[in-house]
């Protein structure tokens, strides 16, 4: 189902990147996707590097397309919708990936009965394994939900969520959520620096710790707090660490940095 579909980028970043080179990856062939970027560098970037069609001119991109995927910044969404909303057939299926533009907003922007779909994805898409959340309204027919679920499944995990207001905390944890990781490997490369060890190995052995423990947690199906006794030995090394981290506060940095992010999303939802 989804090999046959064209499916039209708008913004060619960071993001529609990743998505593109999932997609690529899964097995969608070059010439069924279009992307529409301004940036000149990015658009021979684009075509060079990944062999697909790319314009500054959003009405050849979109026409004739099963599927359009917003990737720029919030706010220039509502502009774009407004110059490509006749052009698309009452079939195309639009994606937004946009933090914080509600369903409302973009459907006052396009023709009515359009089919909309939001999805809050995160960056190691890239690389297959990213997760996204997927919204969209009671009455979105099944193939197109399903449509979205395949070009998403294409880069990593896929949910799914009945309650709209519930994508700001997504986009709290696990849209901005790498962001907080790579703070948390380079802390914790400095750490083994401050031991004594080369910074080569630190960095090396900060990632290949953060891995192996994550991939711990999700295929043992044990609850972190289970894992994180296993390895505190009485009277340890590890838990002299542990009892440091939390009075030095890991766990309400993390959540206070994850609610921040949520109240910057649910501000930016009401603008
Ligand atoms: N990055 C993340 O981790 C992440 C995670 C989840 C969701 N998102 C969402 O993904 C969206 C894109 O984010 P990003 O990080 O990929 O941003 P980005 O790297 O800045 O990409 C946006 C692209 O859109 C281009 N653009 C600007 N105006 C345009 C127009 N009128 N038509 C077509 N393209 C246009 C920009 O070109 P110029 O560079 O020339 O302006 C830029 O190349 C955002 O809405 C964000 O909320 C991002």
């Amino acid at each position: 189902m989804l090999t046959n579909k064209t499916i039209a980028f708008i913004g060619g970043g960071n993001m529609a990147q990743a998505l593109l080179k999932g997609l690529l990856d899964f097995g969608v062939v070059a010439n069924k996707i279009k992307i529409c970027e301004p940036n000149s560098q990015k658009q021979s970037q684009l075509s060079q590097q990944y062999g697909v069609t790319v314009s500054a001119n959003s009405a050849a991109v979109v026409t004739g397309a099963d599927v359009v995927l917003l990737a720029v910044k919030p706010g220039i969404v509502p502009l774009v919708l407004q110059e490509i909303a006749s052009l698309l057939d009452k079939e195309t299926l639009v994606i937004s990936i946009a933090a914080g533009v509600s369903m409302a907003a973009m459907a006052q922007n396009l023709s009515s009965g359009q089919p909309i779909v939001r999805v809050m994805p995160n960056t190691p898409a890239l690389i297959g394994a990213g997760v996204s959340v997927i919204f969209a309204k009671q009455d979105l027919p099944k193939p197109k939900l399903e449509l979205a679920r395949q070009i998403m499944s294409a880069v990593g995990d896929v949910d799914e969520v009945v309650d709209e207001g519930l994508l700001d905390g997504v986009t709290a944890l696990s849209g901005s959520g790498p962001a907080y990781i790579y703070m948390v490997a380079e802390a914790l490369s400095d750490g083994g620096v401050s031991c004594g060890l080369p910074r080569p190995l630190a960095d090396k052995l900060a990632v290949k710790t953060l891995i192996g423990a994550a991939r711990l947690i999700d295929e043992s199906g044990e609850h972190p707090a289970v894992l994180k006794n296993q390895v505190t030995s009485p009277g340890g090394t590890t838990i002299a660490a542990v009892a440091q981290l939390e009075r030095s506060g890991l766990r309400s940095a993390l959540i206070d940095g994850v609610n921040a992010a949520w109240q910057r999303s649910v501000e930016l939802s009401k603008k």
